[in-house]
């Protein structure tokens, strides 16, 4: 196991590459932010209190997230292929298991299971683009906006036709491949994302709860956190980076030669937190001002912001542009979720890039039914008290995700030899190698552990 290979002549990719380092930041930049960070993100922190919750989640992200990202973007560098293959692949090159390759398995499943619901959520975004450009949240009241969102989610044809909307959306950009889908997509929708985000939040200073909202968000009150808050702020910084499934592999697969991997992935988690810090500043001073509960949940977006740019003078303008931002998070995020099932069918059933986003997109278009239905049909069948969507959001965030996470971590801190993640990850110093293979081989995945037993009930 620790017998130090032979370096490996340099693989291609079958499925292209990024033109530069800047698009795959850009790429995987875009994968990351999503909703987790514009909806998830300052749902979580209203819920847990705040400042002490944002902090924990920004050592999370730093010390494990910044390791793993690395190690997820290293395995996808040496393999060059889809996840499942390059696990294959990397294994059988460090003479490891072949079961390594249910990495790639994990992943891959959990990527379509996760982008049925994510694309439902999607789907409701653009119906939200439509509702406030049509002025439907004009002078509306708290339970008016309840209404609304109650009245549009329990009409499963309704969310049904949107979600088939996104699903197209996205598949039409995957079939177009790395270079002239995913890279063209980003380029243009990654600038429009942070202008619009700033603009959002140039609405809030104007709000005068700007310094109330700052105050909540970083003055740190450390008896506000328990020990669920800080697995949960650990939980949301894997989910937020798009962690533990081979979004990041898959990325990195296409990763040119020579490419920093400690920097590209300290700007790709500094970009994610900074777009999660910038969401929660554009939206709780609208909460605040408008003496909403920041801790309402996942709703927080949908059944109360509509109120405040009902109530807001131009709110028609910044009700459209907070959800054409928010589809457009949504949208590059759901493009990666799908690109490990998309490219194992095209290694292994030799199949065009066309047909393989076709069955993907079919496969994952049916699953969302699901979803959809839970909010209307279904909302009272549940399994372990859970709707279905409950039951794909626990099975995938809480189990599937950190357990891939423990065994990318196990894989690339003792598995690979240290010669060759050290000329992979070719890190110039040598402390910062010591650092990372420190906090690879002990640290994350013992941390990780410890989210696993507190999602399934043991700590
Ligand atoms: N990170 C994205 C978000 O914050 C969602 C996402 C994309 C994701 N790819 C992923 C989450 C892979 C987990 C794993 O919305």
């Amino acid at each position: 196991m620790s017998q130090p290979i032979p370096n490996t002549p340099e693989r291609q990719s079958i499925h292209g590459q990024w033109s530069s380092r800047w698009t795959f930041i850009l790429a995987a930049t875009g994968a990351a932010v999503g909703l987790g960070n514009i909806w998830k993100f300052p749902y979580l922190t209203g819920e847990h209190g705040g400042s002490a919750f944002v902090l924990v989640y920004m050592l999370c992200v730093a010390a494990l997230g910044i390791p793993m990202m690395m190690a997820e973007v290293m395995l996808g560098r040496r393999g060059r292929q889809s996840p499942v293959n390059t696990m294959q692949t990397l294994a059988e090159e460090t003479g490891g298991s072949q079961w390594w390759q249910i990495i790639g398995w994990s992943g891959t499943v959990a990527g379509v299971l996760i982008l049925s619901y994510y694309s439902v959520i999607g789907g409701w975004t653009i119906a939200y683009v439509f509702k406030s450009a049509g002025g439907l949240f004009h002078g509306a009241t708290a339970e008016g906006a309840q209404q609304l969102f109650e009245d549009f989610v329990s009409s499963p044809w309704i969310v049904f036709f949107w979600h088939s909307f996104f699903m197209v959306m996205t598949m039409v950009v995957v079939a177009r491949g790395v270079k002239s889908g995913l890279e063209k997509a980003v380029q243009f929708l990654m600038p429009a994302l942070f202008v619009l985000l700033l603009m959002v939040m140039g609405y809030s200073m104007t709000t005068g709860y700007f310094s109330k909202s700052l105050a909540f968000l970083f003055t740190p009150d450390f008896s506000r956190l328990s020990g669920t808050s800080m697995l949960t702020a650990m939980g949301q910084a894997f989910f937020s980076l798009s962690l533990g499934m081979g979004t990041i592999m898959i990325y990195g697969s296409y990763v040119p030669k020579g490419t920093s991997i400690a920097g590209t992935s300290c700007a790709i988690a500094g970009a994610d937190t900074a777009v999660a810090l910038i969401a929660g500043m554009a939206i709780f001073p609208i909460v605040f001002a408008n003496g909403m509960e920041p801790g309402a949940g996942p709703s927080l977006i949908f059944q109360t912001l509509p109120v405040a740019f009902g109530q807001m003078t131009g709110g028609l303008v910044f009700g459209v542009l907070f959800f054409v931002l928010l589809l457009v998070a949504a949208w590059t995020s759901s493009i990666s979720l799908i690109e490990p099932a998309v490219t194992l069918l095209i290694e292994r059933f030799a199949m065009t890039r066309a047909a393989a986003s076709f069955w993907c997109g079919v496969l994952t278009w049916l699953l969302g039914l699901g979803t959809i239905f839970s909010f209307n049909i279904w909302s009272g069948t549940t399994l372990f008290n859970m709707t279905f969507f409950g039951l794909l959001d626990f099975l995938t965030s809480n189990l599937m995700l950190p357990l891939g996470g423990i065994l990318i971590a196990v894989f690339a801190g003792w598995i690979m030899t240290q010669d060759s993640s050290q000329s992979e990850l070719n890190i110039t110093n040598p402390r910062g190698y010591k650092a990372w293979i420190l906090l690879i081989r002990f640290i994350a995945p013992i941390a990780v552990l410890i989210v696993l037993l507190h999602a399934v009930g043991f700590l």
